[in-house]
């Protein structure tokens, strides 16, 4: 839906960000709480879940498939669960939109079900790789058949039984250990996941939360067949993927002072805080506590002057999602930043080596695309136009760099900003960013 109406960006130069600050709930960690709500027994309630396009995709795949789930208020959700059989066959094709999340969580789980299902989605989910699910996946006995090189369309179709495999993945990714661990929820005996680093831990950790035995450790998470989930309450914290737009931005506008409260600072997804730190950024963490099985605290973060630095490969993965917006923050340092180990960005919602290099270079600055990463110069940001090809990521992060721009900046294809973050303009405006947006052609 996103895609037929365009949405542009206009940022004027200038400001500071300031004041306190709640950014929705995580993105992450809203998808799994629907999809093990819906598995497990018994009604779960779902707090601050985030009310974006992709978890909206999810709950209503699941919506089609028999789950009741009554919202309350904008953001709380009870979701009935039907235990690990209760699902039905969807009427229609689960239209899942631009998340690479729903897809490849929900192939695991679909290549489970005694029904058949269709997952489709829009242009750019179309065009990322699927069969990093369905290899691992055909390995435990489950029937997927994809358009030419492994893309959506997929067509799942039902087998006798699915088995419990040991899989090395070639990449740390969470999307993948969590649709094996969703397939070997129904699988017979035990199921393996150990990939080259830690990819994010949501849903092993929310497994327990709902009453599931799961053995981890870093790189590697193991679980047994058969087991059955409790229904238990989930309270989602502030995502820190969303909060890094603001953690950049403050950072570097000299004179911004931000609070960003309730942020999931878990240590597979902190490294934004730490890259930031390492530049020279003035962030503090505030009351750290722990909220649904997840640490959480308050973030501070002051104007400051960066320093271009080699970001640690082993900080990638942590860090993964927050390129975009840290392209932007060398754009801002002294000194060059040389990013390396990152491949997995060219795979995302966009190739977001080359949206951000190609993005920075029409803002005046020397930005060279490596096959894993980028060579970034800090210079002047002029003002332009940049085209953030419906990456919702790269949209916010340029909006940011016109806190240090000395024209305006024009974003065009913004709309799928609200897959993950609705209310970002206004949020961005409130806080002191001068952005407008433009709808239409
Ligand atoms: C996600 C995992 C990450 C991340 C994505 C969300 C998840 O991808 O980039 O935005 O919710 O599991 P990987 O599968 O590459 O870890």
């Amino acid at each position: 839906m996103s895609e037929a109406v365009s949405l542009t960006y206009r940022v004027v130069p200038g400001g500071v960000l300031s004041g306190s600050l709640r950014v929705p709930g995580d993105k992450s960690i809203s998808h799994r709480a629907v999809m093990l709500a819906a598995l497990a027994n018994g009604i779960s309630e779902v707090y601050g879940f985030l009310t974006g396009e992709d978890c909206l995709c999810t709950m209503q795949a699941f919506q089609q498939m028999g789950v009741r789930i009554d919202r309350e208020g904008d953001t709380t959700l009870r979701v009935h669960g039907v235990g690990l059989h209760g699902l039905s066959a969807p009427p229609a094709p689960l239209d899942l939109g631009n998340s690479g999340t729903s897809m490849r969580l929900m192939s695991g789980l679909l290549a489970a079900q005694r029904f058949p299902s269709v997952l489709t989605g829009d242009a750019s989910l179309s065009r990322r790789p699927m069969g990093r699910v369905i290899d691992p996946l055909s390995r435990m006995g489950a029937r997927i058949d994809a358009e030419a090189g492994g893309r959506a369309p997929l067509r799942v179709s039902p087998v006798a039984g699915l088995k419990g495999i040991h899989y090395t993945s070639p990449v740390a990714s969470a999307q993948v250990k969590s649709s094996l661990l969703l397939a070997g929820l129904y699988a017979e005996g035990e199921t393996v996941v150990s990939e080259p680093g830690a990819s994010r831990d949501h849903t092993e950790r929310m497994l327990r939360a709902f009453g599931v035995e799961v053995s981890s450790e870093t790189g590697r998470a193991a679980l047994q067949g058969g087991q059955t989930l409790q229904a238990t309450r989930i309270d989602v914290p502030a995502d820190i993927s969303s909060a890094a737009f603001f953690l950049v931005g403050a950072a570097i506008s000299p004179g911004s002072d931000v609070l960003l409260t309730g942020v999931g600072l878990n240590p597979t997804r902190d490294g934004i805080v730490r890259v930031l730190r390492a530049m020279g950024a003035r962030i503090d963490i505030l009351d750290p506590r722990t909220a649904g099985g997840e640490p959480v605290a308050d973030l501070r973060v002051r104007g400051s002057v960066l320093r271009g630095i080699a970001v640690d490969p082993a900080l990638v993965a942590a860090t993964i999602d927050e390129f975009p917006a840290l392209f932007v923050a060398a754009a801002c340092a002294r000194g060059e930043t040389v990013v390396t180990g990152a491949e997995e960005l060219r795979v995302k919602e966009s190739d977001r080596i080359a949206t951000m290099c190609t993005g920075l270079r029409a803002l005046g600055i020397s930005a060279i695309p490596q096959p894993d990463g980028a060579r970034i110069l800090g210079g002047r940001l002029q003002g332009g136009v940049v085209d953030a090809h419906g990456d919702h990521r790269v949209a916010m992060s340029f909006a940011m760099a016109a806190l240090r721009a000395e024209q305006p900046i024009t974003i065009l294809d913004c709309a799928n900003v609200n897959t993950s973050f609705p209310g970002f303009a206004r949020l961005a405006a409130d806080a002191g960013l001068r952005l407008v947006e433009r709808s239409g052609a």
